[in-house]
């Protein structure tokens, strides 16, 4: 399963890249507006710290208005994936976008009939927001686990993209579930290596360690 970050923050994203566990990047308008910086500078310092597929997002909502967005946007760099949300004119626009080899996240999707039409569509990945799903008591990775046997039943190449990725429990069931990808913030990031016996194991071992005898 590939990892993605889920921020604009160019230093959460070296951080989590330092890792070497980095494969793409995330963005939404919610995100860039946190950076204080403006759009395009904010997607140009990304591209130059990772080497992979980064999700920049229309905020166009009529078609000519996304596929004018879509285009500007993949011409930044060749990694840019355009997002688009899962509207009518949006399904539009992912269509337009295939014709063209612009790739496509398609965002903010809710229900198993909405990735289908995406996939239809030809999108690169489908993004569920199971964090988002959680909030109003439905179960987020259900709809994960009806994405991808829809996606198997016909042999859609569109990647599962786990999103509004709250905490690592959502990792270990978007690993189990089989999707290709988790879009995850910076703060789970840090807390998938975590665990209190690991901690408590390296004291002891270190410890353990210092009453080994040196060698003259
Ligand atoms: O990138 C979109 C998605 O991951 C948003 O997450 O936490 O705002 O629901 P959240």
């Amino acid at each position: 399963m590939k990892f993605f970050i889920d921020t604009a923050d160019v230093d959460e994203i070296r951080e989590a890249a330092s890792l070497g566990i980095l494969d793409g990047v995330t963005t939404n308008p919610s995100l860039v507006a946190k950076t204080g910086k403006p759009f395009r500078q904010v997607i140009e310092e990304i591209v130059a710290v990772v080497d992979g597929p980064i999700s920049a997002e229309v905020t166009a909502t009529d078609f000519e208005g996304m596929c004018r967005e879509a285009k500007e946007l993949h011409a930044i760099h060749e990694n840019i994936v355009v997002k688009i949300p899962i509207t009518r004119e949006g399904l539009r626009a992912v269509k337009w976008c295939t014709g063209e080899g612009i790739p496509t996240n398609v965002t903010l999707c809710f229900h198993p009939l909405q990735a289908l039409m995406a996939a239809k569509a030809g999108a690169r990945y489908i993004s569920p927001f199971v964090g988002r799903l959680d909030d109003i008591s439905s179960d987020g990775m259900e709809l994960v686990a009806q994405i991808r046997q829809i996606y198997d039943n016909y042999g859609f190449d569109t990647e599962v993209l786990v999103a509004s990725v709250r905490n690592p429990m959502h990792v270990v069931q978007a690993a189990l579930m089989g999707a290709d990808v988790a879009t995850i913030p910076y703060k789970v990031i840090a807390q998938l290596l975590a665990h209190p016996l690991t901690d408590i194991g390296l004291e002891k071992f270190l410890e353990d360690w210092k009453k080994v005898p040196k060698a003259d």
